[in-house]
């Protein structure tokens, strides 16, 4: 072997570190990259778990253990590009974030969804929102996710598509006749028949029925079908179009324009940065 292909080798003969068995017990393993196939520095890099993803668990408790690990003399923490995840274009586009960041099921969720809106001959401010209703669930966060979504687009579509976004989180909870809404069974199997949405959620569901949109936010909740087809494969070009006219796509690319929610697409491009 040259010297250069020496040079290349894969270095899947690194062995993985022998975990302390208190990291091991709380299944820290998970948060701990071996220098494997991939490594290009032959480092470890420890992931910490953002706090809203582990707080009121196990492994809330193990920050100080982590924060020890990563004290190893060639282990830091992971900072840019996560070799387990796809590189992201230098300006991503939607497209690039809906392909190679959100998870499979609530990507093909938001597309069935649209798809069924433009079935159903809707307005394309209703397809894109339909689109784009549960994208904080599928790259950033589940917990108050019409909020954090309707954020995180706003700069980039009509107001009344993020308005829409926004209030589809309370309006999911309450039927509408009128549409032939009715609360969800997903919902019932989700939080069990005796559950009672906040207060918050309930104030948020009446002005929203007072407000001129509300009949947009409520067609989100019309095509927001959770018997969807796990198996159907919808192309995101199928939308190219309805994007293309209802959202602004930045030159600098999604997390780089300077907008007030640029971070939180960078959050989805370095999900794993330890700051
Ligand atoms: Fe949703
Ligand atoms: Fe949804």
């Amino acid at each position: 072997m040259s010297e250069s292909a020496e040079a290349r080798r894969p270095s899947s003969r690194v062995l993985p570190h022998e975990l302390p068995a208190s990291l091991r017990d709380a299944g820290l393993a998970n948060w701990i990259r071996e220098p494997l196939d991939d490594a290009v520095d032959r480092r470890r890099r420890i992931i910490m778990p953002p706090a809203a993803a582990v707080l009121g668990t196990p492994a809330s408790a193990c920050q100080s253990a982590l924060l020890a690990e990563a004290r190893h003399p060639d282990t830091v923490f992971m900072m840019g590009d996560n070799p387990a995840l796809p590189k992201l274009p230098p300006r991503p586009a939607l497209k690039d974030f809906f392909l190679l960041r959100f998870r499979a099921r609530a990507r093909s969720h938001l597309l069935q969804s649209a798809r069924v809106a433009r079935e159903n001959g809707l307005d394309e401010k209703v397809i894109m929102a339909c689109l784009l209703h549960d994208i904080a669930i599928a790259g950033l966060l589940s917990a108050n996710h019409g909020y954090w979504g309707a954020q995180m687009v706003a700069p980039y579509v009509d107001q009344e598509v993020s308005w829409a976004i926004e209030k589809h989180e309370a309006l999911r909870y309450f039927a509408d006749d009128s549409v032939g809404y009715t609360y969800p069974d997903a919902y019932i199997e989700y939080f069990g028949p005796d559950y009672d949405p906040p207060d918050y959620i309930r104030r948020e569901y009446q002005a929203a029925r007072q407000h001129r949109w509300y009949m947009t936010s409520r067609l989100i909740t019309v095509n927001d079908i959770y018997s969807f087809d796990p198996d159907a494969v919808v192309d995101f070009d199928e939308f190219e179009d309805v994007v293309g006219r209802n959202f602004r796509q930045p030159e600098e690319g999604l997390g780089f324009d300077g907008s007030p929610v640029a971070h939180m697409w960078r959050t989805m491009i370095w999900p794993n940065n330890f700051l």
